[in-house]
This record gives structure tokens, C-alpha cells and sequence, in this order.
């Protein structure tokens, strides 16, 4: 076991030349896609037969890039994995790969599909961006021969990469990147550093990384502030986890805690409790999808400003701390007792009274809480939480959070457990934390897993606030917060060593499958 260091560095960075005049506004796309999956195998199957199936998915993608052409988006975002599924081994993995170059190589695959050998599905892809003149964002399977004499060549002499490539409107090749932060994935590997990705068009700079990447610093946090990207591109498989990482509750908070667009298509797939769509804006969700009752793809479109931070729209800098360091604590309570999210151990007060103040701590970490409720509701019970520390069974990332969240029943012990539905309407919140990060996410999250767009907002001191009139029944307002100075950063420095532990990491996932938040 080695470490190596986390250090920031631009690993690919693509700067195209602009050709046609720039837009304030475009069309925006994003695919949310049940994927038809393959049939459990050891075994793996033919290049033909995994071909057969990426192209069976990608027939579903092809009307979907077709409608959002004929609607005038200019870009559309397809979702993680979207081609083959995500269960695999290193092995089983391996027909469904095509050698992706790097976008410098100028190449339109559409136009000269031999060039780097056998690239059907780039092929395909390519033309599906000409034919409809539409910028295309998919992910696919990239492999990359290495060789025998470099130690950390895998054992079949290829790196594997979970990849996105995005073709251009002429169906050139322009953005490549390798996802970093795997998630149980021990079909692929991790790239030496993370890949700083961008890619500019007549609309906006955009910035793209995969998944679980949103939840670190690297590339994300990077892209938005050393390479000041408008919209950041994001493909994701992602599990929802209630009360904090349902898709579309953080996805439509970090848009916002980070003040960039973000276009995420994620994967349809209820029974694993895969749905969460939707095109954010800094200052609002514009268009969201969450469905857990079909098993049908959707497809969303809305106009997104080109240059967020030029727009009137564009949401102040907060100072996170501001308000909960300058007041008087409010008296903390003497019931605060202990609960669980997941594996994270917040201090918890109950809001017992119709309206109050709140105040409640763990170390350094107090949050604050004043509130009236419309009703108090006999069968519900809220309650107010802190956390700070590495978060979850790895321990790997530090969380700062502040939540006012509704118990599963009036039981105490179910506070912090998933709960889907509420009653309790408030016409005042206001949330404050003393965090220690100026990384802080705010999240609103009403019965039936909907969102709360224009119904609150956050002050430049740093509270999150209740806006124009009574809310809907809430399931948690929050103030989530990564510190990511604090993460722990000791991984395994060699790749065969990294796919053990995930695969390692993978089989307990699977069996304590509570614990899984995201591929
Ligand atoms: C899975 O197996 C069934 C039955 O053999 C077959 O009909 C189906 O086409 C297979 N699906 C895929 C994706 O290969
Ligand atoms: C693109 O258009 C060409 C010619 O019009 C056609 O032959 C080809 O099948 C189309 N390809 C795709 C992927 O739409
Ligand atoms: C592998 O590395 C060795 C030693 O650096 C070199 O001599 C050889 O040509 C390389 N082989 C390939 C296929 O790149
Ligand atoms: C899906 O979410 C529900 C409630 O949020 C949870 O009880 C269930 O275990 C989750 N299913 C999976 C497969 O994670
Ligand atoms: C909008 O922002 C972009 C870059 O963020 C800048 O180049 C451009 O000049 C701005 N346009 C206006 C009208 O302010
Ligand atoms: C935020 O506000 C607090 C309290 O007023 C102050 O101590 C701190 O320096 C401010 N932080 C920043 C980054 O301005
Ligand atoms: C909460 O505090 C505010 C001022 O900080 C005060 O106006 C209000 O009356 C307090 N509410 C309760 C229920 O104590
Ligand atoms: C949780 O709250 C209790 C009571 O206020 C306090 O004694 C304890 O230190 C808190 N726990 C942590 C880890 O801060």
C-alpha cells in the first residue's frame, strides 16, 4: 500500500476555436434512460453480441438525440452506463470496450470510422451528432494498452476506463474524459490524476466529470473554479439516498452552492432506486424529472443562459458562517440525544413546540434553526441535526451538515431514516451552521421527493430561508457541506490493488445493500 498525493493537475485540456458567433442563451438537453440490460454472464460474451447490445440501447438513445434536435437544443446529455448496465468484472467487461483517442487527434469517426480501428459505437455516435447537428455527450468503455514492463499494467495488458466522449455538431471528436472517483466499479480503472476536461462552444465553457466525482473536490470544484467552466456536463448512475443524496435534492443544490449550470441524465432503473433528472441553473432548478413508478426514459429540455454569472439571475457570494457565527446561540437544548443517517452520527434536538429556536452542536459545528409551522401535526414529528466528521463506512470524505428533517414515524429512533411523504407545512425556516468550509450545498426537499424551485433562498450571511409565502410539506431542508481539506485521502497507488478493494468493496455493497449510494 502506497499513497500518492491528490495534487490538482491539468491531465487533458481541450480548447477548441470558436467559429460561430456566441449565443446568451441555449437549448439544453438530457436523456434520463432505462437501459436494456445484459444477461447475467461469467463468462464474456462475443464482440458481436455486446455490440448487438449497445446498439439495441443506442436506438433508444438515437430518437432521443432526434427529438431534442427537432426541438433546437444544441447539446444533449446522455446517462453513465447507459450502453451495457454496470454489473460487470474486468473480464466480462472487456467486448463492450473501443480504444477512444485523445479528442487532439482531430478526428470526425462518422467520416472516417476506420482510422483507429474497430470503433463502431464512436462511429455511431459521431454520426448521430452530424446527421442531427447536435453536440452529443455519452459514456462509454475505453481501453488503453499498456505495457507489460510498467508495474501497474493490468494483468490483460489494457487500462479500462469509464469514459465520456462528447462529438461536436459536425461530429468531431472534441472531449474525452476518464472518470476518477469510481464507485464499486471493479471493471475499471482509475486514472493516474484526475482529468481537468473542458470544451468550448459558441454557447458557454463547459466542464464534465462522472458520477460520484460531484461528492470531491477534484476535478469538480476545480473545473468550476480555476477553469471557470458555465456548465458543467454530468452522466451519472445514481442511487438515491433520502434524506441527503437523492439525485435530484443534491444535484440541483451543488448547481447552485457552486454557481454553474449543471445538465444531468441519469439512469432510469427503479428497482434500484435509479431516477433523477434535470437541468439546473445557479439561481433555480429549470426542469426536473423524478419518477418511481414507470419504467419508461424521459427526455428534458429547457433554455439555459450561456454565461450564468453575467446573468441578473446570478446568485450573490454567500459567506456560510456569517449569520451562525455572529449570533447568540440559542439555548441549547438539553434533549438532544443521538441518531444515525446511514452510518453518520448526528446530534439531533426535536422541534417540539409549533414555532421556536433551535440551536444544536456536534464538536465545533453548531446549527441553527428558527422556525413556525402552519399546523403541528399529531403524527409527525422534525427534528433539527449536526454532523461533522469523515463521513460513512469509508471515511474518506468530510461532511459538514445541518438538517431539519421529518423522523420516519414519532418513534425518535427512526429519525434520519428514508421517509417519503410529509403534512407539515411551514411558513417560516431559516437554517445557519458555523461551518468550517465554504463549501456548502442547500437543500430543499418537499413530500413525494419534489423540489422547491423559487420557494426559498439563501443570504449572503449564509441562511437558508423560506420565500414567497407557506411552504409545501417538507421532508428536510439542509445545509450540506464538504470540507475537502479534511477528506482523508490514503488510497491504494497501485491500479490491481485499487480494482481488488473495489472488488472487495463491491461484494459487501452488495450485501449490505443499504449502504450503496451511487455507481
Ligand atoms: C437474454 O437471454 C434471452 C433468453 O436466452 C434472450 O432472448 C435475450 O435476447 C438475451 N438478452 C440479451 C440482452 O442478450
Ligand atoms: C447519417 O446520415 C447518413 C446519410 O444521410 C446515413 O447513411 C446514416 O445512416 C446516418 N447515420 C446515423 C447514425 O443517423
Ligand atoms: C515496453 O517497454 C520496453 C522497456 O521500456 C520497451 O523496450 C518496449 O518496446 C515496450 N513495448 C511496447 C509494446 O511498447
Ligand atoms: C431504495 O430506497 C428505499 C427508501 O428510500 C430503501 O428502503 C431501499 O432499500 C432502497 N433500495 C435499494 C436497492 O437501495
Ligand atoms: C459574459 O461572460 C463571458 C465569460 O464568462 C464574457 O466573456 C463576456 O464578455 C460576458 N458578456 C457580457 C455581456 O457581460
Ligand atoms: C465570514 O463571516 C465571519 C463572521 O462574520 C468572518 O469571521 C469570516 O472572516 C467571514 N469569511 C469570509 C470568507 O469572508
Ligand atoms: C425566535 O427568535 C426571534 C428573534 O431572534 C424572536 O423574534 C422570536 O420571538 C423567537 N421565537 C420563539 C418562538 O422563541
Ligand atoms: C452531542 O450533543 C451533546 C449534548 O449537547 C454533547 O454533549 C455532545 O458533545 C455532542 N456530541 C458531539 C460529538 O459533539
Amino acid at each position: 500500500m502506497s499513497t500518492f498525493s491528490f495534487q490538482t493537475s491539468v491531465a487533458v485540456f481541450t480548447l477548441m476555436t470558436l467559429h460561430v458567433s456566441a449565443l446568451d442563451t441555449f437549448i439544453a438537453a438530457v436523456y434520463e434512460h432505462a437501459v436494456i440490460l445484459p444477461n447475467k454472464t461469467e463468462t464474456p460474451v462475443s464482440q458481436d453480441d455486446a455490440l448487438l447490445l449497445m446498439n439495441k440501447n443506442l436506438d433508444i438513445l438515437e430518437s432521443a438525440i432526434k427529438q431534442a434536435a427537432e426541438q433546437d437544443a444544441q447539446i444533449i446529455v446522455t446517462p453513465e452506463d447507459a450502453l451495457y448496465g454496470w454489473k460487470f468484472t474486468r473480464e466480462t467487461i472487456f467486448p463492450y470496450l473501443e480504444d477512444i483517442p485523445d479528442p487532439q487527434t482531430t478526428w470526425i469517426p462518422c467520416e472516417d470510422p476506420h482510422r483507429f480501428g474497430h470503433t463502431p459505437i464512436q462511429a455511431r455516435l459521431s454520426c448521430l451528432a452530424k446527421n442531427n447537428s447536435i453536440y452529443v455527450l455519452a459514456n462509454i468503455g475505453d481501453k488503453k494498452p499498456c505495457n507489460s514492463s510498467d508495474s501497474t499494467c493490468p494483468a490483460n495488458g489494457y487500462y479500462q476506463y469509464n469514459t465520456n466522449v462528447v462529438y461536436n455538431k459536425k461530429g468531431k471528436l472534441v472531449a474525452r474524459y476518464h472518470k476518477y472517483h469510481l464507485y464499486s466499479e471493479p471493471q475499471f480503472d482509475v486514472p493516474e490524476k484526475p482529468e481537468l476536461v473542458t470544451f468550448d462552444t459558441p454557447f458557454g465553457r463547459f466542464g464534465m466529470f462522472t458520477c460520484f466525482d460531484i461528492l470531491f473536490h477534484d476535478p469538480a470544484v476545480t473545473l468550476v473554479e480555476d477553469f471557470h467552466v458555465d456548465t458543467i456536463v454530468f452522466p451519472t448512475a445514481w442511487m438515491n439516498v433520502l434524506p441527503l443524496l437523492t439525485a435530484i435534492e443534491f444535484h440541483s443544490a451543488w448547481a447552485m452552492g457552486m454557481g454553474v449550470n449543471l445538465l444531468v441524465a441519469n439512469i432510469h432503473h427503479v428497482h434500484l432506486n435509479m431516477t433523477g433528472s434535470g437541468i439546473y441553473a445557479p439561481h433555480s432548478p429549470k426542469v426536473y424529472h423524478y419518477d418511481m413508478k414507470t419504467g419508461l426514459g424521459k427526455i428534458l429540455l429547457s433554455e439555459v443562459d450561456s454565461h450564468p454569472r453575467n446573468s441578473s439571475a446570478y446568485p450573490i457570494a454567500v459567506n456560510w458562517s456569517a449569520y451562525a457565527t455572529a449570533i447568540k446561540p440559542f439555548p441549547v437544548q438539553k434533549n438532544t440525544f443521538r441518531g444515525f443517517i446511514s452510518k453518520d452520527m448526528f446530534n439531533f434536538t426535536e422541534l417540539f413546540e409549533k414555532s421556536g429556536n433551535l440551536t444544536v452542536c456536534q464538536k465545533d459545528l453548531c446549527c441553527h434553526l428558527s422556525y413556525r409551522m402552519l399546523k403541528k401535526e399529531e403524527n409527525e414529528v422534525y427534528v433539527l441535526g449536526a454532523f461533522t466528521g469523515l463521513h460513512g463506512r469509508r471515511r474518506r470524505e468530510y461532511w459538514q451538515v445541518c438538517t431539519m428533517l421529518k423522523c420516519k414515524t414519532t418513534n425518535l429512533i427512526t429519525c434520519g431514516q428514508p421517509v417519503e411523504t410529509a403534512l407539515t407545512r411551514f411558513d417560516v425556516f431559516s437554517l445557519s451552521g458555523t461551518f468550517g468550509t465554504e463549501y456548502v450545498f442547500p437543500e430543499v426537499l418537499l413530500n413525494r421527493i419534489q423540489l422547491s424551485p423559487g420557494k426559498f433562498a439563501v443570504l449572503n450571511d449564509g441562511r437558508l430561508v423560506n420565500k414567497n409565502g407557506l411552504s409545501e410539506p417538507i421532508l428536510t431542508v439542509s445545509l450540506f457541506g464538504r470540507w475537502y481539506t479534511k477528506d482523508s485521502h490514503s488510497i491504494s497507488g497501485s491500479t490491481s490493488n485499487l480494482a481488488t478493494t473495489y472488488l472487495l468493496m463491491s461484494t459487501l455493497l452488495m450485501i449490505t445493500l443499504q449502504n450503496i449510494m451511487m455507481v
